[in-house]
């Protein structure tokens, strides 16, 4: 059974990171998304809305029986060790990722050198999504369809619109 974990703020998790969360069941049996909390972001929604939300979609998706969500606090690579997991994904957006990617998967391996870091290229309709790009959209009366899971859109409108 192949197994990885998939972490990253999802704050919230867009139609890009949904993209590769399908694409990485084409390569790994079962994988565990993991909003965690990232010291360089203040976030907009809670660790537990996150993970509600998440729930929401992987259940609109039919992804139950292959994905599930949990939270960590603490260095990643100490839950992948704790679960005996060794793969890492993350997605790969052009340019701007890299430099900080090579950092992230280079810094995990330094903790520990069995955990290798997969990543999936974003798909070109997503690769300028990010999440403070959809907040001004959001903010600003901007369509955000097709660039964020229906089930999620609405709270997050409001929620942006609170300020
Ligand atoms: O979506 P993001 O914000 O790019 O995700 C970054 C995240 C949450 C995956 C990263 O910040 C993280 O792993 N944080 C947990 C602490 C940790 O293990 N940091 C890396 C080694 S120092």
């Amino acid at each position: 059974m192949k197994k990885a974990v998939y972490p990253g703020s999802f704050d919230p998790m867009t139609c890009g990171h949904l993209d590769i969360l399908r694409r990485s069941l084409n390569i790994f049996d079962e994988v565990i998304v993991l909003p965690a909390s990232n010291s360089t972001k203040k976030s907009l929604f809670t660790t537990q809305q996150r993970i509600d939300q998440i729930r929401r979609i992987i259940a609109a998706e039919h992804l139950e029986d292959r994905v599930s969500v949990d939270t960590f606090d603490g260095l990643l690579v100490d839950y992948c060790i704790g679960k005996g997991i060794w793969t890492i994904i993350r997605g790969l957006r052009p340019f701007s990722d890299f430099e900080y990617e090579f950092e992230l998967a280079s810094a995990n391996r330094g903790i520990d050198s069995r955990i290798e870091t997969v990543f999936l290229i974003t798909n070109l309709q997503y690769s300028y999504l990010r999440s403070s790009i959809l907040k001004d959209l959001a903010r600003l009366d901007g369509d955000i369809t097709g660039k964020i899971p229906e089930c999620i859109k609405d709270e997050f409108i409001a929620r942006v619109k609170k300020g």
